[in-house]
């Protein structure tokens, strides 16, 4: 590594005491570098405008930091252990190649708020493309709750309860994966403000120019206050983290319906073949493994999430603590993202298996009906439940899960499925 930023003369730099502070944040800062670049950028001609770097300056720094972003994505420019860390590794390239002009380019600035912006560009990225991705499996599963129902016994308990169907369960999961979206873009629009010009945490003493950078950088708002940009690191973290954990709850339920479904002894879903693997050593196995990972998925969200509570036991100001948000932050949100954006295609090929859905409803399943029915004929309905209890096993006669799910008119069940309401919600999303 060569000279850290901050090196004081006459001191020695121990190497196993850099490693221990550098930890992984060269490779970490891989994930944010681009964002970095970006905000860099923004910042050069804020300094422009305030006359700190001239015109041309500014334009070369610009220059510079276009061709590191393109040296880095085709991989001519590796960030790796030459450097303590990618805020570092910018100012390095930008004076190696400019001398005096990069040298000038952290003026007003802190790795402080470099990372806070870096790391907040990502976040507003990862946020978009989870409310992407929620608004695709809500598109899936209304498209399969508007085709033909097929009849499919609902649980409570995990014991048979009453017929329900398969419209009312892709369109129970659309319902929640139209909240998960909204979550998602309340997320963005609550974390959508720009903590660059804070510096270290406490402003400088210049009149940085931090509604263009706000502008240009394509926030919505400035951040204010400089002792509020640093209480935000680690916050705004957990607020994302919410956000995908809110989305791969549902994912955990639904991947646990499948995984169920998919067994022998219920045999109610088929998987398209590639979510499919065997066993190494059983040649017989059909193993859903990627069901299983999609249910485990929330485990890690929830990790990260509890890392970073963690780590937040701080005072205020900058503590480099901090640091290792980043490591949790990219684990949880890189691994939910990659869990949800399969789903759409899973529920698009998976298929029911009518036979056998329809073999499980049992006549049992009409009591609750029968009761029902002779409460709004008039009868109070505790002695109708009576009755229906003790003729469960005939409260099947006449009748016909079809004949069941259509009576069920209550706003929402399979009578009123409500899917426009639905659609509606979906497309207020869009923007
Ligand atoms: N790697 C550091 C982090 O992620 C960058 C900021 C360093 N700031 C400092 N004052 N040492 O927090």
């Amino acid at each position: 590594m060569p000279q850290p930023l901050w090196q004081k003369s006459g001191i020695q730099i121990d190497a196993r005491i850099m490693r221990f502070m550098a930890g992984d944040d060269v490779l970490l800062d891989r994930e944010f570098f681009l964002c970095d670049i970006t905000a860099s950028k923004a910042h050069v001609e804020g300094l422009a405008n305030i006359g700190v770097v001239s015109a041309e300056e500014a334009a070369a720094l610009k220059r510079e930091l276009d061709a590191l972003a393109a040296d880095f994505t085709r991989g001519a420019f590796v960030l790796d252990a030459r450097f303590e860390d990618g805020h570092s590794a910018i100012e390095a390239r930008l004076t190696e190649r400019l001398g005096d002009a990069g040298r000038r380019v952290h003026t007003g600035r802190s790795r402080n708020d470099q990372v806070l912006v870096a790391t907040r560009l990502w976040l507003k990225d990862k946020l978009a493309a989870l409310d992407v991705a929620c608004r695709a499996i809500a598109q899936v599963c209304l498209e399969r709750a508007a085709q033909p129902a097929i009849p499919l016994p609902g649980y409570t308990h995990l014991q048979r309860a009453v017929v329900s169907s398969t419209a009312m369960w892709f369109a129970g999961f659309a319902e929640g994966f139209i909240d998960n979206a909204l979550r998602a873009q309340q997320t963005l629009a609550l974390i959508d403000a720009n903590p660059l010009g804070t510096a270290a945490g406490y402003g400088v003493n210049l009149p940085l120019d931090r509604a263009h950078t706000t502008r240009a950088l394509g926030f919505a708002r400035m951040q204010v206050s400089p002792i509020y940009a640093q209480l935000s690191r680690g916050k705004f973290e957990l607020a994302a983290l919410e956000a995908f954990a809110s989305a791969l709850l549902d994912l955990r339920r639904m991947a646990w319906d499948l995984s169920l479904f998919t067994t022998s002894e219920f045999d109610f879903v088929h998987l398209p073949p590639e979510y499919i693997t065997g066993s190494s050593i059983m040649p017989n196995k059909h193993n859903p493994d990627v069901v299983e990972l999609l249910r485990a998925s929330y485990a890690m969200v929830a990790a990260s999430r509890c890392e970073i509570e963690q780590l937040l036991s701080l005072p205020s100001g900058y503590q480099r603590d901090l640091q290792f948000t980043k490591g949790a932050l990219c684990h949880g949100v890189l691994h939910g993202l990659g869990a949800l954006e399969l789903v759409p295609d899973l529920l698009t090929r998976m298929a029911w298996n009518e036979p056998a859905m329809r073999a499980a409803i049992e006549p049992a399943m009409y009591a609750t009906d029968v009761a029902i029915e002779h409460a709004a004929a008039g009868v109070p309905f505790r002695d109708a439940y009576r009755a229906a209890a003790e003729a469960a096993a005939a409260a099947g006669q006449g009748r016909t899960p079809e004949g069941s799910l259509a009576a069920r008119m209550s706003p929402g069940a399979s009578g009123d499925l409500r899917l426009d309401e639905l659609v509606a919600r979906l497309r207020a999303l869009d923007h």
